[in-house]
């Protein structure tokens, strides 16, 4: 195995053992309120957002992407990031995260707490470009300050979040996730070469992040394509090492989180009632439903965590809420 796996995972997240985690459990982050409501057509009112992380936080998730500190020019309807880390209420325990593409992002989400940063970044030049206005090269240029700044020592109170540490005046760093979106197919250039997503993956190791989101941005992924990512990575970054961000456009989207789980990966990323999809992703559904892999993967024996009567309230909060008919399949059902 590659040194740097152990190297650069040896102050992990979630554990990162270096032989892959037992398989009775995986890791889910609620990625919901950030990757399901910007891709709304409304702007979703402020209290409402708050009210369905809060239900969200209830239910046993060890982290929930809350919003985005990104250009509101870009994505209006997360630009009240600000006001929703102020008022959502924050249980112990659960990571809040957010997604941020530059410094100036990263100095107003830690002036909202966050619990830990998201970059993104593509294996795709047209994604990129059409997500971000920078090129991958330039994308990874502008993480450089920010990955400094989440690692510099934050003092407790000025900014990170104290729940990644009991004594006030301790100095904390950020945890930094990184998404490789496009990993593999690009709504404008086809199917992605997961030879690139190597090399994107290798330089934001060297860049310092602690975690690697692959994402199928569009939801085009079959089992033999995660078989495919996951050996481009070998020798890199181990399964277990890594996050699995699918969309679910064509419905395969569980049977991919099911093969991958066999490969070795324990963390993966959903969305209540199957919200979600990127403005610039053009035909890209929501992410795969967190109520299916929840119930799949437990009806397989893995735990989640996460309270399946507490989930479906979340849903139904939202589904009513938005008033369309949603692809998750509780999002429409009473039980
Ligand atoms: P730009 O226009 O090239 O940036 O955007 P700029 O530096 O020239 O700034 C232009 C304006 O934006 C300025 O304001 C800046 O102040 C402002 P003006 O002077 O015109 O009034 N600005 C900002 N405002 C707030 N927060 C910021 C920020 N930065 C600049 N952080 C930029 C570059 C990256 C900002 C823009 O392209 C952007 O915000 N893109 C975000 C797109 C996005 O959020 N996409 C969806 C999320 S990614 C996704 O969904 C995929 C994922 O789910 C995985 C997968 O499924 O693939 C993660
Ligand atoms: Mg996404």
């Amino acid at each position: 195995m590659d040194l740097r796996s152990t190297i650069r995972w040896s102050r992990p997240i979630l554990p990162a053992p270096t032989m892959p985690p037992a398989t009775e459990s995986i890791a889910i982050t609620e990625v919901g309120p950030r990757d399901g409501l910007q891709n709304e057509s409304a702007i979703i009112p402020t209290p409402l957002k708050v009210a369905f992380i809060n239900l969200l936080s209830e239910c046993g998730f060890p982290e929930i992407e809350v919003s985005s500190f990104v250009s509101r020019k870009w994505i209006p309807q997360l630009g009240d990031a600000s006001e929703v880390f102020a008022q959502i209420k924050r249980r112990p325990g659960v990571i809040y995260s957010a997604l941020v593409p530059n410094i100036q992002g990263m100095e107003a989400a830690l002036k909202a707490n966050v619990g830990k940063i998201s970059l993104f970044t593509a294996a795709s030049e047209t994604f990129s470009q059409k997500n971000t206005n920078a090129s991958i090269a330039q994308t990874l240029e502008r993480f450089k300050p920010v990955i400094a700044l989440a690692k510099s020592p934050q003092k407790s109170g000025t900014g990170v979040s104290p729940v990644h540490s009991r004594d006030a005046r301790a100095t904390v760093s950020l945890p930094v996730r990184a998404y490789i979106s496009c990993a593999v197919a690009c709504p404008y250039e086809g199917p992605t070469d997961p030879r690139k997503v190597r090399e994107v993956a290798s330089q934001l190791l060297d860049l310092g992040v602690d975690e690697i989101d692959l994402a199928d941005t569009i939801g085009v992924a079959v089992p033999a394509d995660i078989e495919k990512l996951y050996a481009a990575l070998d020798g890199l970054l181990e399964p277990w090492h890594t996050t699995l961000h699918l969309h679910d456009t064509r419905g395969t989207a569980l049977a991919c989180a099911t093969r991958a789980h066999q490969l070795g990966v324990r963390r993966f990323d959903s969305s209540a009632a199957g919200l979600g999809g990127c403005p610039y992703a053009p035909g890209a559904a929501g992410n795969v439903a967190t109520e299916a892999i929840v119930w799949s993967f437990q009806k397989m024996g893995v735990q989640t965590g996460v309270d399946s009567s507490k989930l479906a309230t979340a849903v139904r909060f939202i589904a009513t809420a938005l008033d369309r008919p949603l692809p998750g399949p509780m999002a429409n059902v009473q039980v």
